[in-house]
């Protein structure tokens, strides 16, 4: 049995070749869930198909309904490529709106490992939050690939989102053995169980 990742993607550059990166990760042998933000989501609305043939899993993009089970089988690892400058900031920020953001800012404390390769622009990352930001996922153990050795932001409108460096994004990821696939134990956040006699509307 593979073990688990989920890719998340934000609405960044290399998220319109998001099937470059499933198929990196697929490539090291992960057998790769993809969770969209809703705004890189609606990029690949029309699309959604070919990417849910292409992992075998439903692409998730939002927040399951209370007693929805869940879809995606629980995760080994999760990677955040492309991060966008504003997840960067939700995450650290503790904002987790988003199902992707949801899913590593309580996976990374469930003992999952997070790797996140950014990708956004030098006037982007000249925000005074942005080292703030990176500072604090580190703190809490994400591996955060910002800066030398890793991603290094572009001058603006000079982006190559074709080139993303997908390879290295996935070879941050730890090496797990089957013997260790399912022994870390990550759920989609869960609310709460609805109360047995629900209020009707
Ligand atoms: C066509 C397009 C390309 C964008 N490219 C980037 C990008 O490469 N990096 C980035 O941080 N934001 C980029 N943005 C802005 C983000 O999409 C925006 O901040 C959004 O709120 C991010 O939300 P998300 O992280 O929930 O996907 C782009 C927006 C558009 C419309």
């Amino acid at each position: 049995m593979r073990p688990v990742l989920y890719l998340i993607a934000c609405a960044a550059g290399p998220t319109q070749y998001i099937d470059a990166g499933v198929r990196a990760a697929q490539a090291a042998g992960w057998d790769t869930c993809l969770v969209l933000t809703p705004s890189a989501a609606r990029w690949w609305e029309a699309r959604r198909d070919e990417l849910e043939s292409l992992t075998g899993h439903p692409v998730r993009s939002a927040y399951k309904l209370p007693g929805e089970a869940d879809a995606l089988p629980a995760a080994d690892a999760m990677l955040v490529a492309p991060l966008s400058c504003t997840s960067l900031n939700k995450w650290a920020a503790g904002i987790a709106d988003t199902l992707a953001i949801g899913l590593v800012s309580e996976g990374v404390h469930l003992g999952v490992p997070v790797v996140a390769m950014p990708y956004f622009n030098r006037a982007q990352a000249a925000q005074p939050a942005v080292p703030r930001s990176a500072q604090t996922l580190r703190d809490q153990g994400v591996t955060l690939l910002l800066g030398p050795g890793g991603y290094e932001p572009h001058p603006p409108r000079q982006g190559d989102a074709t080139g993303f460096p997908w390879a290295a994004a996935v070879a941050a990821l730890p090496a797990i053995s089957e013997t260790q696939h399912g022994s870390v134990i990550d759920r989609e956040p869960t609310p709460r169980r609805p109360a047995s006699r629900p209020l009707r509307p």
